[in-house]
């Protein structure tokens, strides 16, 4: 990989959070006590950009994420911790759907957010399939009742599709479907776990509802040929999880209660 790093010495400060906070120890001193990327970034770099963004002087550059690409943290948008609290405890997964789509942006806005989601090496690996007609999502779930039926499964579910409920993907106007060559990265199902979590707080955000597609990775894990004949993925690549996502046709009143917190302090 083709990598510099260039710092302006009349601005740098010489506090070397960019050497403390390279993952792999890319950074050292030159003679002058200025900071230099080391020859072993050519192949260990993992190109998460911290030294350029850590820097409080702006001093530092990188090519792989250069200063003037990468927007300074807004302070005054970080929201309080209060509201952290409430915003992550209020979310719930959505089981009825509006008739209503969401807009192409929302939904590039929502993806776009999930990118910042931590992967192992920052290898990044997720891709995503965004099923944005709801036609299809239908057409999904059918083909997840016909995955049920063919092995007996879920015959409530299967029940009530014949009655034209859909309790597999809920009639949600959108779907979208996580995968990723296992070979890009050491922990895929992580990566795209969190990916996921990252797109489903982005849409709550957004006033979006979704919920996490259970039955329908079930269907695409056993080799549903049918479902994967729809979705249609790169070569080696696999399904991880899937988020029901549309406007919520219900808001929630109260936030409901959980298990006592498990830990053990030491
Ligand atoms: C991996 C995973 C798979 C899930 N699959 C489904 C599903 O197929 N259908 C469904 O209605 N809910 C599904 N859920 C949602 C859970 O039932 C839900 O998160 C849980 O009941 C807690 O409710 P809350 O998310 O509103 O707090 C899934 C959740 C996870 C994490």
């Amino acid at each position: 990989m083709k990598i510099s790093l260039s710092v302006d010495q009349e601005l740098c400060k010489k506090c070397y959070a960019c050497i403390a906070e390279c993952p792999f120890d890319l950074i050292n001193k030159d003679k002058e006590d200025v900071p230099q990327l080391r020859k072993a970034a050519v192949k260990k770099c993992i190109r998460c950009g911290h030294c350029m963004a850590v820097c409080a002087a702006d001093a530092l550059d990188i090519s792989i994420s250069p200063l003037s690409k990468s927007p300074p943290v807004e302070k005054a948008l970080l929201p309080a911790p209060d509201s952290v609290g409430h915003f992550l405890t209020s979310r719930r997964s959505i089981r009825s759907y509006k008739k209503k789509v969401a807009d192409h942006s929302v939904l590039e806005e929502i993806l776009d957010v999930s990118r910042y989601a931590p992967s192992a090496h920052n290898c990044q690996p997720v891709h995503w399939i965004m099923v944005e007609d709801p036609a299809e999502v239908r057409r999904l779930a059918g083909l997840v009742v016909d995955y049920m039926q063919s092995l007996k499964l879920f015959p409530g579910l299967v029940r009530a599709w014949d009655k034209g409920i859909d309790k597999v993907l809920r009639d949600a106007p959108h779907l979208a479907i996580a995968h990723a060559d296992p070979a890009s990265s050491e922990h895929p199902v992580e990566d795209c776990t969190l990916a996921t979590a990252y797109l489903d707080l982005a849409a709550h955000s957004r006033g979006l509802g979704s919920c996490w597609a259970g039955f329908l990775v079930q269907a695409i894990h056993f080799r549903h040929q049918p479902l994967l004949d729809a979705l249609n993925l790169p070569d080696n690549h696999k399904v991880y999880t899937a988020l029901m996502l549309g406007y919520p046709k219900f808001s929630y009143r109260h936030i409901p209660q959980r298990d006592p917190l498990k830990v053990t302090w030491k």
